[in-house]
């Protein structure tokens, strides 16, 4: 299974590159831009990925990406993680970043679209790797905000395959980015958005109905609300679960707990992701062999849920003919 899992063709929908920081990376980016870590080695970072909920990662997450200052940064934390991702059979990655971290800490837009630019156009030379760009606002901060990072992010509305939201979900429902979705919907830019991962159903309808997003991110919450269930599976809504991520942010107890079989029971359009491969325990790979080991679903089921990733990619027919 193993063998099959790693040739099994995957593209990833859910993915944020700065969640792809291994601590060696961190410890190099932080050498050579001095920046002083609070952590002793690579083992003292590792250990301290004991994560309570949401919140509790994402104080280290953006605490992780203070080494990020360069092009060559951005760049060198992208292609590290195409590589490694190539290497488990991964052929499509669609990347979330988060302007809004890099902006409140110095490093400016066109800085990161230099280095992950470069890193895009390496992968696809290098490794056959096709790759999408999706800017997220970052839902704690104000929507005037996100908004002033979409009008600055001009220049490179055309190399954006979507606009997400992300970081903490309990308390920043989806109201609050109406007028930012609606103005990169005017832009003809595709929509996701986190939603269902801690917070309520009513986000993952605020999410449709508000922000017209096309693709749900997690979403996993879904169930507690049969009639938007109902509505998924109707209109087949790509659902970008996160199984390793649900586990180490204590959205279940135990893989073997989480609802992943009820989802595809449902008739869900459900697809495989990381995340944040580099704080939650393992790639796509890690993820697929995870559910491989709680679930004991076979061959069909993994060809089925790579496909539907594959069928919702934001790719040009060409290459997704490839991709099947
Ligand atoms: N949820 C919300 N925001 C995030 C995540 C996540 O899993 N990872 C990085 N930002
Ligand atoms: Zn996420």
């Amino acid at each position: 299974m193993r063998d099959f899992l790693t040739r099994l063709p995957k593209a990833e929908l859910h993915l944020h590159i700065e969640g792809s920081l291994e601590p060696e990376l961190m410890f190099a980016l932080a050498e050579r831009n001095g920046v002083a870590l609070p952590y002793a080695s690579v083992e003292e970072v590792r250990a301290a990925y004991d994560f309570s909920d949401l919140q509790s990662f994402l104080d280290l997450y953006y605490q992780g990406m203070s080494v990020l200052h360069t092009a060559e940064d951005f760049h060198d934390l992208a292609m590290d993680y195409f590589r490694r991702a190539h290497a488990e059979g991964v052929v499509h990655v669609e990347m979330h970043f988060d302007p809004q971290a890099h902006l409140a800490r110095g490093v400016e837009l066109p800085v990161v679209m230099e280095g992950l630019s470069l890193a895009r156009r390496e992968a696809a030379r290098e490794l056959g790797l096709s790759t999408a760009l999706i800017m997220a606002f970052l839902r704690d901060r104000d929507a005037e905000e996100a908004l002033k990072v979409l009008e600055e992010a001009a220049p490179y509305w055309e190399m954006l395959d979507a606009v997400g939201l992300d970081s903490a979900e309990q308390g920043n429902p989806p109201e609050k980015f109406v007028e930012v979705f609606e103005r990169a919907r005017r832009l003809g830019i595709p929509r996701v958005a986190h939603a269902g991962e801690e917070g309520p159903p009513a986000y993952i309808r605020g999410a449709l109905d508000l922000l017209g997003v096309c693709r749900i991110d997690h979403g996993v919450r879904c169930l507690g609300d049969p009639a938007l269930v109902a509505r998924l599976r109707d209109e087949q809504t790509v659902l970008t679960v996160c199984p390793l991520s649900n586990v180490r942010l204590r959205v279940v107890d135990r893989l073997e707990d989480h609802p992943l079989p009820r989802l595809l029971a449902e008739g869900l359009n459900v697809t495989l992701n990381s995340d944040d491969p580099a704080y939650f325990g393992g790639g796509m790979l890690e993820n697929f062999l995870a559910c491989q080991r709680a679930f004991d679903w076979d061959e069909a089921t993994f060809r089925r849920l790579a496909g539907n990733a594959i069928e919702a990619a934001f790719v040009d027919e060409a290459r997704r003919d490839e991709l099947r």
